[in-house]
């Protein structure tokens, strides 16, 4: 049967990174029934949303969506944003966002001397609340006491799913995991973060549990990123720390992303870490890396592991030998490297 697959676009590079992410997939021979959406900016200009109403149930019947990016300097960016991406995470409930950061070999690292296998960090992102929620509001609009209201919302639901799955996943991993917080100045949240991680690892004895703070943690990735297996963090925090990990492995090109509900598996959202990059966008030079990583992230989801495996060796052979796109150094295009994984892929799937 085939799966149904959403692709979404959207703005800026993500066009240019998904067309290649999906040849990447159909290269692999699984059997998917693509369907478009048009949505994004220029949706919005045309209908003045970023998406039709009812957007998300037309999701929901799909097996899995491939996203590029969403975001255009004509569009103030909370109205884009809330107009497409956060409504899927949220409606469709996508409470994990993992987000591995990986040092492919061949792909110059910013950390001198790091090897490769030094480079293994498992982002578990709460995806669903937080400082994310959407609480707020603004007062006195354009007086000078004007004020602007942003609430956090942490629930002992959301996490202790979020917190017992990165358990989970450390114990398939190197069994360790640093949970980050802010649990000095902020005296609530991440309070009740740090008491719902501490009674978690105690259900996880084989796994090695560490409460780190959030702006050492950053130091760390940077200082001895070797020391980080799976880290656990809210959604703000996920959101800067996975920059910061995207930037180890190579670049904001690179990094990959799956939004997960792990209690009912049936959907996923899969994107690049990257957003739609207006200062590149247009111009075919793009590193489709990061949108072909999260399509083999899709694969597995999708139970197709052997096609992931493909899809993610070739494009580690494609990031070793070449050619690579200017921001590893090189000077292929978007549409180059994307053929060259695809054409890598085709020659596994031969062999298999
Ligand atoms: P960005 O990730 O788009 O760009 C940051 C830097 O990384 C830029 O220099 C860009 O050229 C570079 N970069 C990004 N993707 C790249 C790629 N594939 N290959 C090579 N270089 C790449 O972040 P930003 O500039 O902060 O945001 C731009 C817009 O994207 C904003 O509207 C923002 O809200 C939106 N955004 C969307 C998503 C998303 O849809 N998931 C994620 C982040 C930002
Ligand atoms: C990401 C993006 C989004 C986020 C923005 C565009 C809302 O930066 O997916 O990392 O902060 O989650
Ligand atoms: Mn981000």
């Amino acid at each position: 049967m085939s799966h149904r697959v959403a692709v979404l676009p959207g703005d800026g590079v993500g066009p240019e990174v998904v067309n290649e992410a999906v040849k990447a997939v159909e290269a692999t021979g699984v059997e998917i029934s693509w369907q478009v959406f048009d949505w994004g900016s220029d949706h919005y200009h045309r209908t003045g949303l970023m998406a039709p109403e009812g957007f998300t149930d037309e999701l929901e019947k799909h097996d899995a969506i491939l996203m590029g990016a969403v975001g255009d300097p004509s569009v103030p960016d909370h109205v884009s944003l809330w107009g497409l991406l956060l409504p899927i995470r949220q409606r469709l409930d996508l409470w994990a966002n993992l987000r591995p950061a990986r040092l492919l070999e061949g792909v110059p690292g910013v950390l001198e001397g790091r090897e490769p296998s030094e480079v293994d960090m498992l982002f578990v992102r709460e995806n669903s609340e937080g400082e994310y929620s959407g609480v707020g509001g603004r007062a006195h609009e354009g007086m000078s006491h004007e004020v602007g209201l942003e609430t956090s919302v942490f629930t002992r639901a959301g996490l202790e799913r979020v917190l017992e799955h990165a358990f989970v996943l450390a114990e398939s991993r190197r069994g360790q995991v640093v949970s980050a917080t802010k649990s000095n100045a902020s005296r609530y949240g991440y309070v009740l973060w740090d008491e719902v991680a501490t009674e978690t690892a105690e259900r996880h004895p084989g796994v090695t549990y560490e409460r780190v703070l959030v702006d050492a943690l950053a130091a760390r990735m940077i200082s001895n990123p070797g020391s980080l297996d799976v880290v656990v963090a809210s959604n703000l925090f996920g959101d800067i720390l996975t920059d910061i990990g995207a930037v180890i492995q190579g670049g904001m090109g690179v990094a990959a992303s799956a939004n997960l509900r792990p209690d009912r598996p049936d959907i996923g959202l899969f994107e690049p870490v990257h957003g739609s990059a207006p200062d590149i966008a247009g111009q075919g030079i793009a590193n489709p890396a990061g949108g072909i990583w999260s399509a083999a992230m899709m694969l597995e989801h999708l139970g197709e592991e052997a096609a992931a495996a493909r899809v993610h060796e070739a494009l580690a052979s494609v990031c070793k030998s070449g050619p690579r796109t200017r921001d590893l150094g090189g000077s292929g295009s978007t549409v180059e490297v994307g053929d060259a994984v695809a054409a890598a892929v085709a020659a596994g799937t031969e062999l298999s």
